[in-house]
């Protein structure tokens, strides 16, 4: 079990600041403490780098958040595999910056992880708790890793939130690939059938995020939308939910020449949340509410 501490009071109504604040998860929690009536600070890249230790100083010094949420990362796998560098400066070293000013001021800090410290190579029907051994597969993974460590090390009040195959209405992810495909006049689509994970709506984890902070508990957290399917299984309920007439066959993950080995079982099991109240809704539910965002809902 790894740590979890009570201290001080709620959170609530605080001055809130999210990195990658431009970013599906980042436009997200902007929007949900915005509705909750508490300032947020959300800037992009070009106000606030995480990987220049001046430009986090500035923006810590000029929005003096009462709670952090790091949600900026590298979040392209396989450009990471192919950029390693890079994928360190943001993942690790863009954490370690922002997670040093943190601990010195003793802000709280959210940190945003990845199933991807995993190796996947669990049996389906089984998934990762929060306490079990990391053992990435890919610098994605390696340098998100090193990130939570910064965080551990740095951070006294600190949440560790792990989550997966993250997905919003403005987007540029699986979904919109999908729709796109289908648009493109495609009747028939491989859908990778031996990989699997939870689908989860940025809205969601959004709120969820938020409920966590709010309750004020530190530890590691693993936060997805509930349920688990396949890649297929994924793009088959996109395909009915939008009214797209799209057959998907199962083809093995090895069709596809990746840069980066993504882990086969991605399923986190939210134990921790879930022991505080906080647990998502199930996947199915979360893209029901995403493609009607678009407006690209035509079934239930
Ligand atoms: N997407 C997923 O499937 C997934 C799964 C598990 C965990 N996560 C984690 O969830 C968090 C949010 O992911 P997301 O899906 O919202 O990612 P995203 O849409 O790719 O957003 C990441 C944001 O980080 C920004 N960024 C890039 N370099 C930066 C820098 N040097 N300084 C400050 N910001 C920078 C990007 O801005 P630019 O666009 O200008 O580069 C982008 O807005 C990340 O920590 C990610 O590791 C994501």
């Amino acid at each position: 079990m790894s740590e979890q501490h009570q201290s001080g009071a709620s959170l609530h109504h605080a001055r809130v600041l999210v990195t990658g604040g431009q970013g599906q998860l980042g436009r997200a929690l902007a929007q949900f403490y915005a509705a909750g009536g508490d300032t947020v600070a959300e800037p992009g890249r070009a106000a606030l780098d995480v990987t220049e230790p001046l430009s986090v100083r500035a923006a810590l010094d000029r929005v003096a958040p009462a709670l952090i949420i790091h949600a900026a990362a590298a979040t392209d796998v396989d450009r990471c595999e192919r950029e390693p560098r890079w994928a360190a400066a943001l993942n690790a070293e863009g954490t370690r910056n922002l997670a040093l000013l943190a601990g010195e001021r003793d802000i709280p800090l959210v940190y945003v992880s990845t199933n991807y410290i995993f190796d996947g190579h669990k049996p389906r029907g089984e998934g990762y708790a929060e306490d079990d051994p990391a053992a990435p597969l890919s610098v994605y993974g390696r340098t998100k890793l090193a990130g939570e460590e910064a965080v551990r090390q740095l951070v006294p009040r600190h949440a560790i939130v792990r989550t997966a195959q993250v997905y919003a209405a403005q987007g540029r992810k699986f979904v919109q690939t999908m729709l796109g495909l289908a648009d493109a006049g495609k009747t028939t689509i491989g859908g990778v059938a031996d990989q699997w994970g939870q689908p989860t709506y940025a809205t969601d984890l959004a709120a969820g995020i938020a409920a966590l902070a709010d309750i004020n508990t530190w530890g590691t957290y693993h936060l997805t939308n509930a349920g688990s399917c396949t890649w297929a299984e994924w793009a088959i309920e996109i395909f009915r939910l939008s009214g797209r007439a799209v057959t998907v066959e199962p083809i093995p993950a090895a069709t596809f020449k990746r840069d980066a080995t993504p882990p086969a079982n991605g399923v986190l099991l939210n134990r921790h949340a879930a022991a505080l109240g906080v647990a998502l809704p199930d996947w199915r539910d979360g893209l029901r509410r995403c493609l009607a965002e678009m407006g690209e809902l035509r079934a239930e």
